[in-house]
């Protein structure tokens, strides 16, 4: 279990320079022994950098980091789930600046969108899916998205039952793609008409990490989840309110 820490509140600004704004982030050894089930409570990562779960005091920052990440508007009623428990959600803190965020939720397979019903051939299998990752413009390139999703791993999908780890991104967010492909995922669909933006269609990727056994994505039920899918694409993309 993890325990409490008390984070002092930074009196500079975080966009003010000092020596943490070339802090490149890891997170500790410790935190391999962090247990889903306790939530957590804070981990310090490096001086006033800390680790830890979204709460209602956060919302505004959320909206405001995913209004600058993200070219779709979530609803308010999603940064409210974000904030109140219905997903794992949490963010690097830099003093009580968030900076980023991660959210994801455990899920069966048979409860994914068809085309992802093949990632696993048991549709009882428990899987984690990544519905947002974001890190403030002003933040990138120091590895916090790296922390994110290694606690991630180490919390939620090494220790546990779900065996793998998926997503979906714009096809054309080149910067993410390298990020998820440095971090072992690995490109599994490309879904056409898979977001509306702008009132454009535009085609998704869905990018795996296999964790443990080896499953067959390309099953003949695969595949046909993968064609009702397609069809049915431009009028689910309408109604999409998730972006990764
Ligand atoms: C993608 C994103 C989450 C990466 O966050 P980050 O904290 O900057 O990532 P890290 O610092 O942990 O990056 C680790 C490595 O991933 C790769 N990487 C990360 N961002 C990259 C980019 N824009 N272009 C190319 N490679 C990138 C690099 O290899 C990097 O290592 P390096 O900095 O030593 O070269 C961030 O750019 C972001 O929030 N983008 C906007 C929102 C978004 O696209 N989210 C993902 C949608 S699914």
């Amino acid at each position: 279990m993890l325990s409490e820490v008390v984070v002092v509140p930074s009196t500079q600004h975080p966009m003010a320079p000092s020596t943490d704004e070339t802090t490149v982030l890891t997170l500790p050894s410790t935190s391999e022994s962090a247990d889903s089930s306790q939530g957590l409570s804070g981990i310090i990562l490096d001086g006033q950098w800390r680790l830890d779960t979204l709460r209602p005091k956060d919302l505004n920052a959320v909206a405001a980091i995913c209004k600058e990440s993200f070219p779709l508007d979530y609803p308010q009623s999603w940064y409210e789930d974000v904030v109140t428990g219905r997903f794992i959600a949490y963010g690097v803190f830099y003093g009580q600046t968030l900076t980023s965020l991660l959210v994801a939720e455990i899920k069966k397979i048979a409860d994914c969108d068809n085309e992802d019903k093949g990632l696993d051939s048991d549709p009882e299998s428990l899987v984690v899916y990544i519905l947002s990752l974001a890190v403030s413009s002003a933040y990138r390139r120091r590895g916090i998205a790296t922390v994110l999703l290694d606690y991630l791993l180490k919390t939620y999908v090494n220790n546990a039952f779900p065996k793998l780890v998926f997503l979906h991104v714009l096809s054309t967010n080149y910067g993410a793609i390298s990020f998820y492909k440095r971090s072992g995922f690995k490109h599994y669909s490309t879904i056409p008409n898979y977001y509306y933006i702008d009132n454009t269609y535009q085609s998704g990727s869905t990018f795996v990490l296999y964790t443990a056994r080896s499953v067959s994505p390309y099953s003949v039920s695969a595949m046909f989840n993968y064609v009702l899918a397609y069809v049915c694409r431009p009028f689910r993309a309408l109604f999409r309110s998730k972006f990764c």
